[in-house]
């Protein structure tokens, strides 16, 4: 059997007092399309952070795809919340995707390659955004935004895809259409997408995992009512009115 894409075992973390993750079990399969969803502050950009080696576990492990994080984070396409972008800042759509492009060489380089622009291009292509290229990344609407994200993290041709919040701020329209783009992507790679909102996700997906320190949900992508009260902690109808 081929080790999972993503395990995570029995993972506890704190940030000093406060707990953030409570004895986390999480095995998601190569190929496999998961939304990991919780209320804001439930743990799971800390997760993300674990996973990608980039925060340490108090207890409990972590491998991508067999190995760990330092070394099978290699094999994936990280993509980070929009919100901590200063999209004033002058690039163009071209520049930001080819920075996905930095250290995939192995050493170190001035200017890109031919192949690097090769897969900018690609990438452009498949996020249907290659009609932007020229664009300013501060002219671009939240949903294309969001899309020039999706193809820098797809320039390292990764084979697991993990994005933290993709449709926080942008329209039902466009989330349906990133949603859309990302059931095409999953024919190529595995999947972890991370929500605070649990939407119409679960129409995409093939599983939920539903996060508030503790993960309350995993096997299915059905969600019922009294984990979404456990998960949110407020009655459902309440949560259906924030919609
Ligand atoms: N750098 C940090 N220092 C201290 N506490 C943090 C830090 N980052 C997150 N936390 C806390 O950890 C908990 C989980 O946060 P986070 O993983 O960001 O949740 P989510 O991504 O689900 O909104 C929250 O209580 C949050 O306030
Ligand atoms: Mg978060």
């Amino acid at each position: 059997m081929p080790p999972p894409a993503i395990r995570i075992e029995d993972v506890s973390f704190s940030y000093g007092e406060v707990r953030a993750l409570e004895h986390i079990d999480l095995e998601i399969r190569e190929g496999e399309f998961v939304a990991l969803v919780g209320p804001n502050g439930g743990g799971k950009s800390t997760l993300l952070r674990i996973l990608l080696g980039l925060l340490e576990p108090d207890s409990g492990r972590v491998e991508l795809l067999g190995r760990p994080p330092e070394i099978g984070r290699r094999a994936v396409g990280y993509v980070p919340q929009a919100v901590h972008f200063d999209r004033d800042f002058p690039l163009r759509v071209r520049d930001m995707v080819l920075m996905g492009r930095l250290g995939t060489g192995g050493t170190r380089r001035i200017g890109y390659t031919r192949e690097d622009h090769a897969r900018a291009e690609d990438a452009m292509r498949r996020t249907e955004i290659l009609h932007l290229a020229e664009r300013q990344i501060g002219t671009l609407s939240g949903g294309q935004f969001q899309r020039a994200l999706i193809a820098r993290a797809l320039t390292s041709d990764p084979r697991i895809l993990i994005l933290d919040e993709p449709t926080a701020n942008i329209d039902q329209r466009s989330e349906s259409d990133i949603f859309e783009l990302f059931r095409a992507l999953n024919a190529r790679m595995t999947i972890l997408v991370v929500s605070h909102d649990i939407g119409f996700i679960s129409r995409y997906v093939d599983r939920v995992a539903c996060l508030n320190r503790t993960l309350l949900c995993h096997e299915t992508r059905e969600v019922d009512q009294k984990v979404l009260e456990r998960l949110y902690g407020m009655p459902v109808r309440e949560i259906a009115h924030r919609h």
